[in-house]
């Protein structure tokens, strides 16, 4: 064989030797996409068997990175059956309702709580014109009661009137009522009664029906430090 035919055949070899490390690499290459699918694939299978399985991995009350606080149960059940505690806040809830300040919404509010030595502070929503100073009932209450120097509630109560449901906090209400409550405790919310053709708002009535619902549930996982 003549030298250059030798030569040739040395680079026919390499250029082999190339191409195939070429498809090696390629198929290196492709292996790990597909790998890295079925990773995707099993983590998303093992997450949603954990949710739905109560599996351990990936649940949240497992996690040591969120407080795991005592929260009441929530349920409803007639005004009747409530504690005598739980009615005086609802009546003065409705009694402070009556006070509300809501020539643009015309959506009466009023809150009542009770603070850590036992006294009841109740509030209505107060509005502007300008719309955004406006205050919700739950806020003026709790304020009223904080300007006192009380600073830890036990339980509160929430009157509106809509036909479709309960009246709950809004969002910053929750927020605001939050920082008072060193515990989780009972807000009972409560359908203020229709006004009477005088326009007077009669007492809520033994039958209908109460939301008893609390500070932690209507705010779970809250922002309650930066320290
Ligand atoms: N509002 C409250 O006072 N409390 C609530 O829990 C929900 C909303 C007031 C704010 C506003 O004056 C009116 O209801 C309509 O949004």
């Amino acid at each position: 064989m003549s030298d250059k035919r030798k030569l040739l055949k040395k680079y026919m070899k390499c250029l082999d030797e190339m191409k195939s490390e070429l498809k090696r690499r390629q198929l290196k290459k492709t292996l790990k996409t597909h790998i890295k699918a079925l990773n995707d694939l099993e983590c998303q299978i093992k997450r949603r068997e954990g949710k739905h399985t109560g599996g351990k991995r990936g649940r949240v009350c497992d996690s040591s990175n969120l407080p795991h606080p005592q929260i009441l149960e929530e349920y409803t059940t007639p005004y009747c059956r409530l504690s005598e505690e739980a009615r005086e806040l609802l009546e003065a809830a409705v009694v402070a309702r009556k006070e509300a300040y809501v020539p643009y919404s015309k959506f009466p509010v009023g809150a009542s709580f009770r603070s850590k030595c036992g006294y009841v502070y109740s509030g209505c929503n107060i509005e502007n014109v300008a719309f955004t100073p406006g205050c919700c009932a739950e806020r003026t209450a709790l304020a009223k009661g904080v300007s006192e120097g009380q600073l830890t509630y036990t339980a509160g109560a929430v009157v509106a009137y809509h036909p479709k449901g309960f009246t709950t906090p809004c969002g910053v209400c929750r927020q605001f009522l939050r920082e008072f409550a060193c515990r989780d405790f009972p807000i009972y919310v409560a359908n203020a009664p229709c006004p009477d053709r005088e326009g007077a708002i009669p007492a809520i009535r033994d039958e209908d029906e109460v939301l008893v619902t609390s500070v932690y549930r209507l705010l779970p996982h809250s922002f309650s430090t930066f320290e």
